[in-house]
């Protein structure tokens, strides 16, 4: 049997520097795990743990999932119940981490590159970052499981159409999403309110009128429009709920214009009736459900290769 190369990565905390051959052998490892298949046998622990400093459902439990899966004791974090309150900072908290032994934490935190810290510090600091979504920033782990979740679709990035709809500003999916698709040789479109928008997009994809887009392309990924993250937009009262989904959101018309193959993507939470249709939520196009049954599997192999960038576990 062919073995495949399999990524080795100290931390997992952005898309931008991977390889497409990484990405493709991250994809076929998650493929491969979905299929059964294990990892290497563990031959000492390694401890994990999963610090969600904003709200998580599907991003946390598929962790955790993964990470039981691969084997690794998970050692428990509650952020709302840990001395953050008393003012410790992630610095330390991450401090602590490590000194108990901990080796990979995965962490969620409000703050754009909360990671910078973490990854070049300057003291004792020596533990495994997995970025499970900084800010407006990044969330490579939701990123990696579409692309799988794409692949598994198409079997090819090359020239795929692919459009990302919302509130692209203020989402860390659209972030990571744009910078690796336009890496695997996809042709981005961006659509959606033009004042959550950021001319910066442009070197990834091209600005269009969602209908007239609609029709052509094979993929589209909806956005959620992050309410948290509007304080003090004036935009966040432009429309009702129902005026967005007029203007922007995938109901049965729109959803009835778009290719044979076509296929519709939400990293979830969905807002129900805004962005999409509620009654298309397990609609035959709709990639929801897969997204999430995906994101388990490519979690282990994230997490499997920060623990070969490490040398965890015993493995070599
Ligand atoms: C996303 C996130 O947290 O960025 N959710 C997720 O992890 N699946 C998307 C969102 O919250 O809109």
């Amino acid at each position: 049997m062919k073995t495949l190369n399999l990524v080795s990565l100290k931390h997992f905390v952005e898309v931008k520097d991977l390889t497409q051959e990484e990405i493709i052998a991250l994809i076929k490892r998650a493929e491969f795990f979905k299929k059964g298949g294990s990892c290497q046998k563990l031959t000492q622990p390694v401890y994990i743990s999963n610090l969600f400093f904003e709200d998580s459902s599907r991003t946390h439990t598929s962790f955790e999932m993964a990470e039981r899966k691969l084997g690794l004791t998970v050692i428990p974090f509650d952020a709302k119940h840990s001395s953050v309150n008393k003012g410790e900072t992630l610095y330390d908290t991450s401090l602590i981490m490590d000194a108990v032994g901990v080796d990979i934490e995965v962490i969620r935190h409000s703050q754009n590159e909360y990671y910078q810290d973490l990854i070049h510090p300057k003291g004792n600091l020596n533990v495994g970052i997995i970025n499970a979504g900084d800010g407006s920033g990044q969330h490579p782990s939701q990123c990696m499981l579409d692309m799988m979740t794409i692949y598994e679709k198409f079997g090819s990035f090359q020239d795929l159409k692919v459009a990302i709809i919302g509130d692209i500003t203020n989402s860390r999916v659209a972030k990571s999403n744009m910078e690796l698709l336009n890496k695997l040789g996809a042709q981005v479109y961006f659509a959606g309110p033009e004042y959550w928008y950021d001319k910066k997009f442009d070197k990834y994809g091209k600005y269009s009128q969602i209908d007239e887009i609609l029709p052509q392309v094979d993929v589209v990924m909806l956005l959620r429009v992050q309410h948290e993250r509007h304080q003090g937009d004036a935009h966040e009262e432009k429309f009702s709920a129902n005026q967005y989904h007029e203007k922007y959101g995938i109901g049965e018309k729109r959803y009835k214009k778009l290719k044979k193959g076509a296929i519709i993507m939400h990293p979830g939470p969905i807002n129900h009736d805004v962005e999409l249709s509620n009654k298309l939520v397990e609609a035959p196009k709709s990639m929801f459900y897969k997204q999430m049954q995906n994101g388990v599997f490519m979690r282990m192999a994230m997490i499997e290769a920060v623990i070969r960038g490490r040398k965890l576990g015993g493995i070599r």
